[in-house]
């Protein structure tokens, strides 16, 4: 019988493991160049709804249907989503920039933020209207890492839309470029 394969540690070219890392800021530029969705997450909060711009989601699993979304520590809709145990994903369309924008704005209060638009409850969670799609998520398992956290979701009910995806890459919302098969852009 073999032996079984070293820990991965063991196994990393004993480079990496002495080297100091590359840095945030060479770390941030490879982030940059993630092309991703862009998405607002909300939650209730005790004095009313909260909601940040998110591009770190992610599909985790179809059975059970988990999301996975990377919140800042110390946001507020990451602590209402403990809190209050769910949270809501709305995929943003391409004419939603300046909405993207207002709910990344560090200076908009939460109200500012939801000013004018027309959010609804679903599971008791607020939904906005007007995304490509949407879901409400139970709140499932919160990690944290490094300076952010990891915030795992069960999917309880989900909207989907029509029309184009918002991207951000390179630091700036970008559209897609190909044209959309009919019905769905
Ligand atoms: C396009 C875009 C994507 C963003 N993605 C994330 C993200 O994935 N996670 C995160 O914590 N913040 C992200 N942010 C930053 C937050 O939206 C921003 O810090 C916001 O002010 C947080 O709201 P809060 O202060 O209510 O927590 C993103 C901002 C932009 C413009």
């Amino acid at each position: 019988m073999s032996a079984p394969p070293p820990p991965v540690a063991d196994r990393a070219d004993p480079l990496l493991l002495t080297e100091p890392g590359p840095g945030a800021a060479r770390c941030l530029g490879l982030y940059a160049k993630l092309a991703a969705g862009v998405t607002v997450v909300t939650a209730r909060g005790e004095d009313g709804p909260l909601g940040m711009t998110v591009s770190a989601v992610t599909s985790l699993s179809a059975r059970p249907p988990l999301l996975l979304a990377c919140l800042r520590d110390g946001s507020r809709t990451l602590a209402a989503a403990r809190a209050r145990r769910a949270f809501a994903v709305h995929l943003l369309r391409e004419e939603q920039r300046e909405l993207a924008a207002r709910f990344a704005s560090p200076a908009a209060t939460a109200a500012e933020r939801f000013a004018g638009a027309g959010t609804r409850q679903v599971l008791g969670v607020p939904v906005l209207p007007g995304a490509l799609a949407w879901s409400v998520c139970l709140t499932e398992d919160i990690r944290r890492y490094g300076d952010h956290h990891l915030v795992v979701g069960r999917v309880a009910a989900v909207h989907v839309g029509g029309g184009r995806p918002l991207l951000w890459h390179d630091r700036r919302f970008r559209g897609l470029a190909e044209s959309l098969p009919d019905g769905t852009g």
